[in-house]
């Protein structure tokens, strides 16, 4: 008999019925529904490059599609060949020295997080997350039974924490410090000085770090930083490193990112992702070897275009009154403050939240943008300008109009 308490009563697990949807993948859903109705829609919401996938790639893919060697299953870990290339690619970018078998390949920078959390956390283990946080972060740390622990960095310290921050969160739990430069979704980036301070804090704390390198080539105006394990070499055996193809060569349908750490947790990560997905689609990494193996002028070309459309947006977004947008440094996305906005009457209806702000802006302007709370702060906006410039110059146009 099923009775309310009984096992087959309670039908979603509490683990995974606690996960929330992906905000920011909503947002884009939305917008891509409203435009296929024939509504002008112009998004903001995807976290993508707008380019296609750089020709000498896609060429190297198809060419893998016809080879059987591709048809079968291939080392749960990575295809050799890919991962001695991450080796290669790791020591020509970040300068970072690391062994093939410090290297797991993963379905996406996505994977590689939930794995390599996965891989250093025990139930009540807490992992410091600076706020704004990228929506996926907590949700990989908690359905590895870990605890997220925020620290919320604001629009007057450039969106980064600082070292006293970091030391009044951590407790006895603390085992993992996560950290992102240039950050989704505020793009700001840490400087080498600020990057050596937290590490070294670290290392005194005897704790871990997860780092995020995901936006490592899109740094602009020649700021100085760099790789947390390269700038503090002293935490090598403590740092987890995340990276991936899809947004330095606009392959982010491709699924292709990598865990580097110590052998042990990439041992660990390697046996959890043989019971889950094994290796990688074998194309994809094909394809994936095509680019690392090549050099980066396709993310150069895009950099170029990002940079300037970040300067339009920044401008414009700053010509709006009760908009405050900081100039950031890296990654595609610019993360406004519209305090100035909420609480205010428009057509009738007071606007307490950005929220219902972000509601108010795809109803009326029809522009898609993700809303603060999506990043565990509330009263900002998170916009991407990786779209054309004129998409670009319309939406904020419209947005500048509507707050007229
Ligand atoms: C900060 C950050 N890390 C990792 C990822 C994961 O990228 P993917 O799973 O597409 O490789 C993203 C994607 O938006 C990101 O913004």
């Amino acid at each position: 008999m099923v009775t309310m308490t009984s096992p087959r009563s309670r039908r979603v697990s509490q683990r995974v019925g606690a996960i929330a949807e992906s905000a920011t993948l909503k947002v884009d859903a939305k917008a891509k529904a409203l435009k296929a109705e024939g509504r002008p829609v112009i998004g903001f919401g995807a976290g993508e490059p707008d380019f296609p996938t750089p020709d000498y790639i896609v060429e190297a893919a198809v060419e893998a599609c016809r080879d059987p060697r591709n048809h079968r299953y291939t080392p749960a870990g990575g295809l050799p060949e890919l991962k001695r290339a991450i080796v290669a690619k790791t020591a020509r970018d970040s300068g970072l020295v690391v062994e093939p078998a410090q290297v797991l390949v993963t379905n996406g920078g996505k994977q590689a997080i939930y794995e390599a959390f996965a891989a250093m956390l025990d139930p009540g283990d807490e992992v410091i997350v600076p706020a704004p946080y990228w929506t996926t972060y907590p949700e990989a740390i908690q359905l590895a039974g870990g605890v997220p622990v925020e620290v919320l960095a604001d629009e007057t310290q450039d969106y980064k924490v600082s070292v006293e921050q970091l030391e009044a969160a951590r407790t006895e739990r603390t085992k993992v410090l996560l950290f992102v430069s240039p950050s989704n979704p505020t793009g700001s980036v840490y400087s080498a000085d600020e990057i050596r301070a937290i590490g070294a804090w670290v290392e005194a704390n005897d704790l871990w770090v997860l780092t995020d390198e995901i936006y490592e080539h899109l740094v602009y105006d020649d700021l100085e930083t760099g790789s947390l394990p390269v700038l503090c070499p002293e935490l090598a055996d403590h740092t987890v490193v995340v990276n991936g193809v899809a947004k330095t060569y606009a392959m982010t349908g491709w699924r292709v990112g990598w865990v580097i750490g110590p052998k042990d947790i990439v041992k660990a990560a390697t046996n959890l992702q043989s019971h889950a997905t094994s290796n990688v689609a074998n194309v994809s990494q094909r394809a994936a070897l095509a680019a690392l193996e090549g050099d980066l002028t396709a993310v150069d070309a895009m950099k170029v275009a990002f940079d300037r459309r970040r300067r339009t947006i920044v401008s414009m977004l700053n010509e709006i009154d009760g908009v405050y947008c900081p100039t950031p440094g890296g990654a595609f996305y610019v993360y406004p403050s519209v305090k100035g906005l909420l609480g205010k009457e428009y057509d009738g209806q007071v606007l307490a939240t950005s929220a219902e702000l972000s509601e108010y802006i795809l109803d009326k302007a029809e522009v898609a943008i993700v809303p603060g709370e999506a990043f565990g702060s509330p009263g900002y906006l998170r916009l991407s300008y990786a779209l054309g410039d004129d998409d670009i110059v319309e939406g904020i146009t419209r947005l500048q109009k509507l707050f007229a």
